[in-house]
């Protein structure tokens, strides 16, 4: 058997706060990329920084690497401050989208170039190599050249020579997005293994909300360089506080509220001509006030029009089949609803012009603010 492996170190947290750069703007002038950006990252966490292009993640990801130096704020490592200490001192490994690999190096030297560059010994290096192409499922390719690897062979290649160093911190930067959907979904699950055997404190940026939610503790979702929300992803899923959220993350029907009255955990709302009883979201509504209810598509039924009680009368616009799930787009009243259901043969089938009743699901939807 190989000698025993050196302990992994232990998890570290990683506190960001405040942070803010600014970068010219060919016509806007100085602009902020990322803006008083605050994340306590737990010690063995595995937190995505998740919003559209050009929102602040990378950024925000490269101070946190020290490859980029904030103008404002500070960034701290199991407490020590590390704002301006170089990236090669502060114990990351980085994974980027286009595999960064040196082409002319062999797998086994790309992976090797980090620890040789802290001069450890040629027979250490050889056995930590070895241990981490086993743990991304490359043994035996050592000597291999990037060129002859597929792209998700790559991405393991840079996933090893990220780990290999033993990092304090593993950041990873929409490392999955030259690979095809089938291999995403693999090599997401297999990240989040890797991570969590490792217990390593970890910051992932993606676009790809479905990405983030699979493999996250949580999520912090930014829009133009500011932290919007961060919480689990059921929590934002189910329960987000903004507008910006309730759209980003999953498929969102927004319509105007009334509220009209607590009671117990539940606001009585007046929506879609109803009254419903809704989460109250974070903030308390007031009876009066004016907000957006937000109704996830799978939160509708279809039934024939006067089954049950209640209805909400709807139109359906269109229907899709798409194997596990169906869509509908209805009209309610000039409003289009999207409306999801599970695919159950035998389950009722509505066809486009058809006039339908639509049910809110009882405890189903949630207040937004309305801004
Ligand atoms: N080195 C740079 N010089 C000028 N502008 C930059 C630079 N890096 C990023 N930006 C700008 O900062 C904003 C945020 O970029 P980025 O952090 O890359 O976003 P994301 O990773 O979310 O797509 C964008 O408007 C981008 O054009
Ligand atoms: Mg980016």
């Amino acid at each position: 058997m190989n000698a025993p492996a050196a302990p992994q170190p232990a998890a570290i947290g990683v506190a960001v706060e405040r942070v803010g750069k600014r970068f010219r703007h060919a016509v806007k002038g100085m602009v902020y990329a990322a803006r008083e950006v605050t994340l306590d990252i737990a010690a063995g966490e595995f937190l995505t920084l998740l919003g559209p292009s050009g929102c602040g993640k990378t950024t925000t990801l490269r101070m946190i690497a020290g490859f980029e130096t904030p103008d404002e704020g500070r960034i701290a490592f199991a407490g020590q401050d590390v704002t301006h200490l170089p990236a090669n001192e502060r114990g990351i490994g980085f994974v980027f989208q286009n595999y960064a690999l040196f082409p002319h190096l062999s797998v086994a030297e790309n992976v090797a170039y980090g620890l040789e560059v802290r001069r450890q010994p040629r027979a250490a290096v050889a056995r930590a190599v070895g241990e981490v192409l086993e743990l991304v499922g490359l043994a035996g390719y050592e000597r291999q050249f990037p060129a002859q690897m597929s792209g998700g062979e790559q991405q393991r290649v840079a996933l090893a020579r990220a780990i290999v160093i033993r990092p304090r911190v593993l950041l990873f930067d929409e490392p999955l997005s030259n690979l095809d959907a089938r291999l995403r979904v693999q090599m997401r699950d297999e990240i989040r293994a890797l991570q969590e055997r490792l217990a390593i404190t970890t910051v992932y940026v993606t676009h790809d909300q479905e990405e983030a939610m699979a493999v996250s503790d949580r999520i912090a979702v930014m829009n133009a360089g500011s932290l919007v929300e961060i919480g689990g992803a059921e929590a934002l899923y189910h329960r987000p506080r903004t507008r910006f959220v309730a759209e980003f993350i999953g498929r969102a029907n927004l319509v105007d509220a009334l509220a009209l009255g607590s009671a117990g955990d539940r606001v009585e709302v007046e929506a879609l001509g109803q009254r419903l009883a809704v989460a109250p979201g974070a903030a308390r509504a007031a009876a009066g006030s004016r907000w957006l209810l937000l109704l996830r598509p799978e939160a509708l039924e279809l039934a024939q029009p006067g089954a049950r009680t209640d209805a909400i009368e709807a139109t359906v616009k269109s229907r899709s089949f798409l194997g596990e799930k169906v869509e509908y787009l209805v009209d309610c009243g000039g409003r289009t609803l999207q409306v999801v259901r599970p695919s159950l043969g035998g389950a009722p089938s509505f066809a486009p012009g058809e006039r339908v009743g639509l049910h809110v699901l009882p405890g189903a939807g949630t207040l937004v603010d309305a801004q």
